[in-house]
């Protein structure tokens, strides 16, 4: 990545729509010596967001936006994002799809987290294709994001096996669980440590 980290950390906004487990895992991170960034801004597209929690547990800024007006909404945020000062931002349950022109404003900035070995099932309901394909892997990628859904090159990925009897929720436990050491190791590896 074009960052330098130099003697401060970089400044990244985590996006999220639920739990926010995998932000915790990053807020958890990046408070470790060895992390480059610093989370400073939480944002959501929805304000029951249970991840909204941590923000404030942490102390750390928030904004909620609903994204109806994707345009509008995208404006304020890139003006929220510059005032901030943030130069990265990780996807970590987002639901909304970002528009080719915000993601050109961060371009190769922005990552995320997917449930799958990507470049297969992209998209929605990742393990119930898994199991009903009776693949005997499934897992999580971390990867850059660029204009076409989970597309983009990807930094690293988790291999889980999937067992006789597993579920969709037996499987999306186990694959989350790797989702929360997956992030920081990606991020390390963006900034080649
Ligand atoms: C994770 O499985 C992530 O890969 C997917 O949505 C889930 C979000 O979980 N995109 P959480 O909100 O981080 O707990």
């Amino acid at each position: 990545m074009a960052l330098s980290t130099g003697l401060s950390k970089i400044r990244v906004a985590v996006f999220i729509s639920g739990t926010g487990s995998n932000l915790k895992s990053l807020i958890k991170f990046s408070k470790t010596n060895k992390s480059p960034i610093s989370i400073k801004f939480v944002v959501s597209n929805n304000y029951k967001a249970k991840g909204l929690n941590y923000a404030k547990k942490y102390k750390i800024k928030k904004k909620i936006l609903n994204f109806k007006n994707k345009n509008l909404c995208e404006s304020e945020l890139l003006y929220i994002l510059k005032i901030n000062n943030i130069k990265m931002i990780c996807l970590a349950g987002f639901m909304k799809i970002l528009s080719k022109n915000f993601i050109k404003r961060f371009k190769g900035k922005i990552l995320n987290i997917h449930p799958s070995l990507l470049p297969k099932y992209k998209g929605l309901n990742t393990h119930e294709r898994v199991l009903k394909n009776n693949e005997k892997y499934s897992g999580c990628t971390v990867h850059f994001v660029n204009s076409r859904l989970d597309s983009g090159k990807i930094i690293l990925q988790k291999k889980v096996k999937i067992l006789k009897n597993e579920t969709r929720i037996s499987l999306a436990k186990k694959i989350l669980v790797q989702e929360h050491r997956l992030y920081p190791r990606a991020i390390l590896k963006v900034f080649n440590l």
